[in-house]
């Protein structure tokens, strides 16, 4: 009788280790943070605004990297579409205050993300100098999506409405608009 209900205890015990894991399996986009169980480690990281620390017991920390509370997850970045209209660098301090920058598109899939994801017309990360048009992170333009002609203004966004492939127009960099912030992960 001892070994049925060690049989049975057995199973539930699986059933509820099963029942954890899928649960944790749902939790959308909770990536462990390996070298956080080292608490001197997690403290540095707890300033990352994106990092999520709690400690284990009294001595380790277990952290996660998650977007924060309204910012969307695509790729290994967060992304804030902003409900304030700011000038262009005004809208890169929003961004930069909050750890992050306007958003560097740099693949065919962020562009369709974000202009799926939008319904108005938002800075991004790029702005030309006098002649040449280059990413807020230093790097240069390549694949880009401009509606138009550029030559006119200095400050790049894109217009949700317009289709995806030709959605990028100018305008003067004080205009007011609504932006874009992203933070890698
Ligand atoms: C940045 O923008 C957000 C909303 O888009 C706003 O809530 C916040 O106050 C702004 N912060 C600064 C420093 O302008
Ligand atoms: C600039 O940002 C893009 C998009 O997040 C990233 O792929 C690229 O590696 C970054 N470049 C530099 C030099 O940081
Ligand atoms: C887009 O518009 C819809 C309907 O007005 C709204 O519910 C949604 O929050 C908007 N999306 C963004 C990113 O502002
Ligand atoms: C503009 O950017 C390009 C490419 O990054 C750089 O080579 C050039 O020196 C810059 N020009 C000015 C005026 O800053």
């Amino acid at each position: 009788m001892y070994r049925y209900g060690c049989f049975a205890l057995t199973g539930v015990c699986f059933i509820l280790l099963l029942t954890v894991i899928l649960l944790s399996l749902k939790r959308e986009r909770l990536q462990p943070f390996d070298h956080c169980f080292d608490p001197g480690n997690a403290l540095s990281l707890l300033a990352h605004p994106a990092v999520f620390c709690f400690l284990v017991g009294s001595q380790a920390y277990h952290c996660y990297q998650q977007c924060a509370k309204g910012w969307l997850p695509y790729g290994k970045s967060c992304y804030f579409l902003s409900t304030l209209r700011l000038s262009w660098a005004d809208s890169q301090k929003n961004c930069s205050s909050g750890g992050g920058s306007l958003a560097v598109i740099s693949s065919r899939g962020v562009q369709h993300f974000l202009t799926r994801t939008g319904n108005l017309t938002y800075w991004i990360g790029l702005r030309k100098n006098t002649t040449e048009w280059n990413w807020v992170n230093n790097t240069q333009l390549q694949q880009n999506y401009w509606s138009g002609s550029t030559i006119r203004s200095n400050c790049a966004y894109l217009s949700s409405e317009a289709p995806e492939e030709k959605n990028w127009e100018t305008a003067s960099c004080h205009a007011l608009n609504y932006f874009i912030c992203q933070l890698e992960l």
